[in-house]
């Protein structure tokens, strides 16, 4: 196994699930995900268990999905109730069914055990829906390499100086070390650099201007679900680390589908403390983190062409590697404990 199967998965924004049916894949299995009369979704595996033909390429009738291929019918809990000239429905002729959630504008698939899908177990993010607190839909990018390396990417503040230059990084950034926090499956790195000058994100948004002290602070949770929380204050003007919400800040939160072994879709959204009310303003700051995070992007697909040109390179490691080395070790730890209770 290659991935963590007991987990709540991002799969599409709900706004683009519609009563078409749609093929998406989640950690390799074709998925068909459509929308029901009621509103609600539904996703099925995609493959009739007839002659494996895919069910998005079938038709829908009210609910149910009716093979293109030779026309057995499917409810939308993935039961069989049609199979054209047969009386007779064998107890086999089932489709999987996933659970499904929205939250946060994206729906959810839970790729393990139905009965182990708690819906609490799904990324949250309390200021989300807080007063004072304003989130706001950014996007999905495809990226052509394996879901850990980004979400190393998404572990790293070092690289922030030399990638997002004009965007989310200074120079000021590059020599203050980083700490580490492990728990259970969680990880946060984080790092405050202290009367330096402001990122021209913060600049250009947060209308800061000359030196600020500023933070990172970059949560991991297993599978992969990332909240980055920046953000600037005036040097000095927040003494106690934890009363960040005192100054310009913004959560922007990364949460992956690993597709396969070599892409991965990176769904993010922002939610943030400052300018709340000027919706003129959110799409120009997607647009600019939608920048940075193409950055990310380029190097990281062309790291995936160089690993698989020469599998058995021998990489060196640093130190800033610590909190990416530790969260390949939690997945780890968990992909064996499911692999060994399936066993069992
Ligand atoms: S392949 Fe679907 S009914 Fe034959
Ligand atoms: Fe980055």
């Amino acid at each position: 196994m290659k991935y963590i199967k007991e987990a709540w998965y991002p799969v599409v924004w709900a706004d683009r699930v519609s009563r078409e049916l749609t093929r998406h894949v989640v950690l390799e299995e074709p998925i068909v995900i459509y929308r029901l009369e009621n509103g609600s979704i539904a996703a099925l595996q995609d493959a009739c268990p007839h002659r494996l033909a895919p069910l998005s390429l079938g038709k829908l009738k009210g609910d149910n999905i009716e093979c293109g291929y030779h026309g057995m019918t499917f409810d939308c809990s993935g039961k069989c109730v049609l199979i054209p000239g047969q009386d007779i429905i064998p107890g086999s002729a089932l489709v999987r069914s996933f659970p499904v959630q929205v939250k946060y504008g994206l729906v959810w698939l839970y790729m393990g055990d139905p009965k182990n899908a708690d819906p609490k177990k799904i990324f949250h993010l309390p200021q989300y829906d807080q007063e004072g607190w304003h989130a706001v839909q950014g996007d999905t990018l495809r990226i052509e390499c394996n879901y850990l390396s980004l979400c190393d990417n998404l572990l790293d503040p070092a690289h922030v100086t030399f990638v997002h230059t004009t965007t989310l990084g200074t120079p000021a950034g590059a020599t203050v070390p980083v700490n580490n926090e492990y728990r259970n499956n969680e990880i946060t790195v984080w790092r405050w650099i202290r009367n330096g000058p402001v990122i021209p994100l913060f600049q250009k948004f947060g209308k800061l201007n000359g030196n600020v002290d500023r933070w990172h602070y970059y949560n991991y949770s297993t599978p992969c679900y990332f909240a980055i929380d920046m953000g600037s204050c005036p040097p000095g003007s927040i003494p106690d680390m934890e009363k960040r919400h005192e100054g310009v800040q913004m959560h922007a939160c990364h949460v992956l589908l690993p597709v396969d072994e070599r892409t991965v879709l990176q769904h993010w959204f922002h939610v943030r403390n400052f300018r709340t009310d000027e919706q003129d303003m959110d799409a120009e700051l997607t647009a600019s983190l939608d920048m940075a995070f193409k950055e990310d992007k380029v190097i990281l697909e062309r790291i995936q062409l160089e690993e698989e040109r020469d599998p058995d390179f021998k990489r060196i490691i640093l130190g800033i590697d610590a909190a990416p080395m530790k969260m390949r070790r939690m997945v780890d730890k968990l992909i064996e404990a499911e692999s060994d209770a399936a066993r069992h």
